[in-house]
């Protein structure tokens, strides 16, 4: 069911229920006013006759009949009992004994003067005692209410059709009024439609940014500026790696194309293998971190992670590095070692973990100016602190923010060799272990790399 549907029926609900609601109240309490008014009208009748009665003892009771019969505010179907004190039928006027029932001895007994309604056959019926000059007699009265009943009964025709009418209304008025309301939406939905992956320039009006609609307009560009930028950045990024990964192999044709023009020397065959070997090595360690950035970008949950200990992974990491490159120097520094393990451990992929630190040490090194990078490693309660510090060539400071970028390397870095990878996939890396890197650097001084990590315990 759409939304309009909804709204209109929920609204048409509402206004059927407070209208039932009300006409149940307005219904009840007529009933009662109703009742409380036929009391006072049939005790008032009462009352004239209960005087006649007293005032002229010696009058012919049948012509006090007649003259009651004959009165203008006569009720309908009205009938009198006249009891003295002690139960003794004094008058008794009525059409038929059977509609109208003389009061029995035990409703006798109970008559006070209170204004309680009871029923003598099918009509209501009051009993009250009335002090005449010298003796006190009991008066019974009842009637049929037919005014009464008659004007509830057209308040009930008045109220039903008031209801069918309101239900009408009230889905004609919530129908314009719904569709007044998802009228911005229906425009959204349109302008939405438009927008399509070649389209991505458009934009949804956003008004004056103030009611939900415009805010969601708002909302909804800004996610499109993302995704224009996300777009963007992922085509910047493939042509970056198939850039990178040409360089080798163009390099490798070249060699492979002079050394093919004319016979040569086993030595300088040698040479050629071993050129085309370091093209190959580079190729295999971008094409490396571009699987590992694959895998770092996924979402954790499909990665098998298990509980690892930081200081162990570091020190595999170094052994690593160093028996890849000789002359690289890396010092480790514990502060000191928690007797809690798992204040060193986290819950990660340790492949992962590994790659990341190794990039570490690896740029260390390799933009350091004695080939040695220090790593200070700390604990506290919740968190694990690692700092990779090296002296050298630095970072300049308007492009340290860039240096996570993908292929990304800083116009300092002269003729040292790389792809611009490793951090970018480094900090993929952390974040996916909920961590968190930063990087501080002074051209031509130092450059350090704070990465933490969030712990077990
Ligand atoms: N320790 C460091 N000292 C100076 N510059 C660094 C350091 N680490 C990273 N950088 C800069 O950040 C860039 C990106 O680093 P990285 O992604 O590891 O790529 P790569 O090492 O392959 O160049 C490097 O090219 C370099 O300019
Ligand atoms: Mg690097």
């Amino acid at each position: 069911m759409d939304i309009r549907k909804r709204l209109t029926i929920q609204f048409s609900l509402i206004v059927v229920t407070l209208f039932i609601l009300f006409s149940v109240c307005v219904y009840f309490f007529s009933s009662l006013h109703r009742k409380s008014e036929f009391i006072i009208r049939m005790k008032n009748r009462g009352i004239t006759i209960s005087q006649r009665l007293d005032n002229i003892k010696d009058l012919d009771l049948k012509l006090i009949k007649e003259i009651d019969k004959n009165t203008k505010n006569a009720l309908y179907g009205e009938t009198f009992y006249i009891y003295s004190s002690d139960n003794k039928l004094i008058y008794a006027n009525y059409t038929s004994a059977t509609n109208n029932p003389p009061p029995d001895k035990e409703i006798l007994d109970k008559i006070k003067n209170t204004d309680k309604i009871f029923y003598l056959g099918v009509n209501e019926a009051v009993g009250f005692i009335y002090s005449g000059k010298t003796v006190q007699y009991k008066v019974v009265v009842s009637a049929y209410d037919q005014l009464g009943f008659d004007g509830l009964q057209s308040l009930k025709i008045i109220l039903l059709v008031g209801c069918i009418l309101s239900v009408a209304c009230s889905y004609i008025l919530g129908w314009i009024y719904s569709g007044n309301a998802l009228q911005p939406i229906d425009k959204i939905i349109n302008d939405v439609d438009k927008i399509t992956a070649t389209e991505l320039n458009l934009r949804l009006d956003e008004g004056k940014k103030q009611d939900e609609i415009e805010r969601l307009s708002m909302t909804f560009n800004q996610m499109l500026d993302r995704l224009v930028k996300a777009f963007e950045t992922q085509k910047g990024f493939i042509s970056n790696a198939s850039h990178e990964l040409r360089t080798p192999l163009t390099s490798m044709k070249g060699h492979i194309e002079v050394t093919l023009v004319k016979d040569r020397s086993s030595q300088e065959y040698s040479e050629v293998l071993r050129a085309l070997l370091s093209d190959i090595e580079n190729l295999s360690k971008i094409s490396n971190n571009l699987l590992s950035l694959a895998l770092a970008t996924t979402d954790a949950g499909a990665l098998r992670l298990k509980k690892i200990r930081i200081d162990d992974i570091l020190f595999a990491a170094r052994e690593e590095l160093l028996s890849n490159v000789k002359g690289y120097a890396v010092t480790i520094t514990l502060s000191s070692i928690p007797e809690d393990e798992n204040r060193l451990s986290i819950l990660g992929n340790e492949q992962l973990i590994k790659t990341a630190f190794f990039n570490l040490l690896e740029n260390g090194c390799k933009y350091s100016n004695n080939n040695a990078v220090e790593v200070s490693f700390n604990t506290t309660a919740h968190e694990i602190e690692l700092v990779f510090r090296n002296t050298g060539i630095g970072i300049p400071e308007s492009e340290i923010w860039q240096v996570f970028q993908p292929f990304y390397r800083a116009s300092n870095i002269e003729n040292k060799t790389g792809s611009g990878l490793g951090l970018a996939l480094t900090q993929k890396i952390v974040e996916l272990h909920k961590g968190g890197i930063e990087i501080y650097s002074v051209i031509n001084k130092e450059t350090s790399v704070r990465v933490v990590f969030p712990t077990n315990s």
